[in-house]
């Protein structure tokens, strides 16, 4: 057997215990074995200034090639055991098991009144509405006085609305952002505005001190109530259903002339009355109404040129009745019980 034989041999053993090898420390104790200092390669090499010249270059290649060869399965080989995991040794260690089911990663899921306002918000960006927004810290001019609410209005009581330390307040509705957009743009201004309010209600299955509403205004020449009936209807139909129908009942807001209460046809009873909608047929969901003269002259643009019309809805109220949940503050709790049953 020659001395390149030889090594041929060294490199084949090391493959077969190479291959075996099943743990870090294994595959060090090989390195030593065939590549280490007194290793058996060291050995073989050590033979070389003793053979027959004719024979070196062979030997010589072949030394190369193992020293080569035996590293890169050495390398290899600590690559897939530290991927399987297996860092202890023996027959114990933990191996990869393919065949395993997976392990789903926790994922949050939108919260059911932000999925509701994201939602309302989609359909009216399809209607030509901006989506807009305004601070929930306002000043009184903002929530009353520039909405044509007059000084002695049952909201601006201390009992109806947070006052502030600084003179502010929070605000009790989204239509201050109203004002805020006319202030800054000229007709015509279309824009939907969702937002958290805030009322010092006693806290039930229907009242919260905090709650969301969803404002919308348009105003440009010759806005009618027609285009208002027709948006709101448009919008009902998609969120809704397309058999949905809408009730305009009059009333009154100080910011709205005409103004209207919009409900929406029951969608279990289809309007015959049931449990669900207190044997009613239909459910409130919006104030609306033509934006009163007194609230563009506040923002200076002409009654006489321009009209416009707002409503603004009760976000939970609609989360509520697509869901079926028979107590607001549900909501509010953060039982992970309740919400997760929402998560899409
Ligand atoms: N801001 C009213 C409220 O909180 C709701 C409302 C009524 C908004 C009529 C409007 C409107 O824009 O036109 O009760």
């Amino acid at each position: 057997m020659t001395l390149a034989d030889k090594i041929r041999q060294l490199i084949s053993e090391a493959q077969e215990k190479i291959a075996a090898a099943d743990s870090a420390e294994t595959i060090e104790a090989l390195r030593v074995q065939f590549l280490g200092r007194k290793g058996g390669l060291a050995e073989l090499t050590g033979l070389l200034g003793q053979i027959d010249p004719a024979e070196k270059p062979e030997a010589g290649r072949e030394a190369n090639r193992a020293k080569n060869e035996i590293t890169a399965l050495l390398d290899a080989r600590t690559a897939a055991v530290k991927a399987s995991g297996a860092s202890g040794s023996g027959a114990g260690a933990a191996k990869l098991d393919l065949t395993l089911p997976g392990t789903a990663p926790a994922t949050g899921g939108l919260h059911p009144i932000t999925q509701v306002v994201d939602e309302i918000c989609d359909i009216f960006y399809r209607l030509g509405f901006q989506i807009v927004s305004g601070p929930e810290m306002e000043t009184d001019y903002y929530n009353f006085e520039a909405l044509n609410i007059p000084a002695d209005h049952s909201s601006r009581d201390d009992l109806a609305t947070f006052y502030l330390e600084n003179g502010k307040l929070l605000r009790s509705q989204t239509s201050t952002v109203q004002t805020r957009i006319m202030e800054k743009e000229r007709p015509p201004v279309k824009v939907l505005a969702p937002g958290r309010v805030y009322r010092p209600d006693a806290t039930d299955a229907t009242h919260s001190f905090m709650f969301h509403q969803i404002e919308g205004l348009f105003v440009d020449e010759k806005v009618s109530f027609a285009d208002l009936k027709g948006v709101l209807l448009a919008f009902a139909k998609q969120f809704f259903g397309s058999d949905v129908k809408l009730r305009f009942r009059p009333h009154f807001f100080p910011f709205t002339e005409p103004s209207a209460e919009v409900d929406v046809s029951c969608g279990l009873c289809k309007g015959s009355g049931c449990r669900s909608c207190g044997q009613k047929g239909w459910l409130e969901i919006l104030g609306a109404g033509m934006i009163h003269p007194n609230v563009l002259r506040a923002v200076k643009i002409s009654p006489e040129k321009y009209s416009g019309f707002a409503f603004g809805f009760g976000v939970e109220r609609i989360a509520m009745r697509r869901w079926g949940v028979n107590d607001i503050r549900l909501f509010y709790e953060n039982d992970l019980r309740f919400l997760r049953q929402f998560s899409a």
